[in-house]
Order: structure tokens, then C-alpha cells, then sequence
């Protein structure tokens, strides 16, 4: 493919969705007579709208903090994280948490690596609320919610209940419904298929697949090496930002 056929118009007309420039942390152990545990350094970046990108490297490498840091789960020492968010630019380093709140509530969604339960929501509503947050009639996110988690393959009978007991697998596919129900430009997910057989990991690699085609920039954490090589467009190795540190 030549430069032009291969690049979604957008990415030249609009620019990144997300520019990570000079990102630096330190964890600071205050338990630990205030240890300091360099993660990454100089950490810089682009992402564009329909690709999907994975942070790589070794365990403890920080590619999970990174990502934290970009859904502003994490503070940064120095940098800037800049998100484009409609006719905005939000730099999730400096900006206060109320932006930061409606920045994830219309651009930028996070499949975390295990599903955080609510106590007594059944499955299908855990699955519909980012809709219905989004303004869906109930109905409609309800019953989009049923068509994800049937796609997923999660037995209907578990559909009603609370996802608390469900095993590994079956939360990992209702977290993953769940972050992907709703349009979000910009999707962060941390190892979505660990605890998936091969068959639900084909399933989600055919929904990242939607999502790029739907524009989606995705930056994602893969162990899988079949998932990554499916449906990442490059590798960003996290340990070039780690040395200097
Ligand atoms: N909240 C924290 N406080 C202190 N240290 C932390 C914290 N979070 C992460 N770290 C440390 O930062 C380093 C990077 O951790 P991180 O979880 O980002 O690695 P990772 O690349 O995602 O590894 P894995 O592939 O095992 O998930 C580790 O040494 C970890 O102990
Ligand atoms: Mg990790």
C-alpha cells in the first residue's frame, strides 16, 4: 500500500488523538524510608484515530502505569498528555478532575484488566449503563447490551446476575462488553484477553476490528502474541522509556 491509500484521511486532516510528550514518573515508596522507584522517562508518543497500538516489554516494565497515567488514574512528575476531545485539547496531566471526568465520559474509555463488581447489578446492566449514561433509552441499551454479551458468548442464564461469582472468563467478557458498548474515541485496555479461551479471543479480536474501522484509536497492552499480531498496527516499547530515569 503507498502512503496514500494506507492513511485514514482523518489522520492527516485532524492529527493524533493522543500525544504523550516527555512523560516522566517516579513512584516514591513512603513506606519504604521514601524509595524511589524510577518507572519511565521521556516517555513520547502518537496515536491516531483507526489504529491500535500496543505498549510492549518486559513485566514490570511499566506499560500498565503508562497506560494508568494516560487515563489519569496515575500523576505525572513532568510531561503532557494531550487528548483531543471535539474542537479541545485536554492535557490529562494538568487539567482538573472534573475535565478529566466529562474527557472519560464523551473520549476516552479503559477495559481495565479485571472487572471491578458492583455489588447486586446483574451482568446486563453493568454491560448497558455506559449507554444509558450516554443518554440510550433503556430498552435499546439493554437489549444492545444482550446482543454484545450474546456475541461474547456469556450463557443467558448468568445475564440477570450480579457478575461477583462469575468465573475469570465470564467477567473478563462482561468488563470487555461493557467498555466497548459505548462510542469512545479513544479506548485503553489493559490485557483484555488474559483470561479468555481461543475461541471468546477471536470474538474480541473481531470487535477491536470494528472499532478501528469505526475510527477507534486503541492503546492496549497484549500478551497474546495471536491477539497482537491480528490487530495491532505497531509496538511501542515501553523500556526505551525507562533508562534515563
Ligand atoms: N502504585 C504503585 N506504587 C509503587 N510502585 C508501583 C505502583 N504501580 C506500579 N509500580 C511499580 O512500577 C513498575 C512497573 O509496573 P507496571 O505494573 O506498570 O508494569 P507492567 O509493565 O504493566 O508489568 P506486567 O507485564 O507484569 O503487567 C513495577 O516495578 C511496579 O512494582
Ligand atoms: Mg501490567
Amino acid at each position: 500500500m503507498n502512503e496514500l491509500t494506507s492513511e485514514p484521511m482523518n489522520r492527516s486532516l485532524l492529527g493524533p488523538i493522543l500525544s504523550v510528550s516527555g512523560v516522566a514518573k517516579t513512584f516514591v515508596l513512603h513506606l519504604r524510608e521514601g524509595a524511589r522507584l524510577p518507572v519511565v522517562n521521556g516517555a513520547g508518543f502518537e496515536l491516531f484515530a483507526g489504529e491500535c497500538v500496543a505498549l510492549g516489554g518486559p513485566s514490570g516494565a511499566g506499560k500498565s502505569s503508562l497506560l494508568k497515567m494516560v487515563y489519569g488514574n496515575y500523576r505525572v512528575d513532568a510531561g503532557a498528555i494531550l487528548v483531543r476531545d471535539g474542537a479541545e485539547t485536554v492535557d490529562v496531566a494538568r487539567t482538573s478532575p472534573r475535565r478529566l471526568i466529562r474527557l472519560r465520559e464523551d473520549t476516552m474509555g479503559y477495559v481495565s484488566q479485571f472487572l471491578r463488581v458492583i455489588p447486586r447489578v446483574g451482568a446486563l446492566d453493568v454491560v448497558a449503563e455506559p449507554l444509558i449514561g450516554d443518554g440510550v433509552p433503556c430498552e435499546e441499551a439493554t437489549a444492545r447490551a444482550g446482543e454484545l454479551l450474546a456475541r461474547l458468548n456469556l450463557p443467558e442464564r448468568l445475564w440477570s446476575l450480579p457478575p461477583a461469582t462469575f468465573s475469570g472468563g465470564e467477567q473478563q467478557r462482561v468488563n470487555i462488553a461493557r467498555g466497548l458498548i459505548a462510542h469512545r474515541p479513544l479506548l485503553l485496555m489493559d490485557e483484555p484477553t488474559a483470561s479468555l479461551d481461543a475461541a471468546n479471543r477471536q470474538v474480541v479480536v473481531g470487535l477491536i476490528e470494528e472499532k478501528k474501522r469505526a475510527g477507534v484509536a486503541i492503546l492496549g497492552i497484549f500478551h497474546d502474541t495471536e491477539v497482537r499480531e491480528a490487530v495491532c498496527d505497531r509496538v511501542i516499547d515501553v523500556t526505551d522509556f525507562a533508562q534515563a530515569a
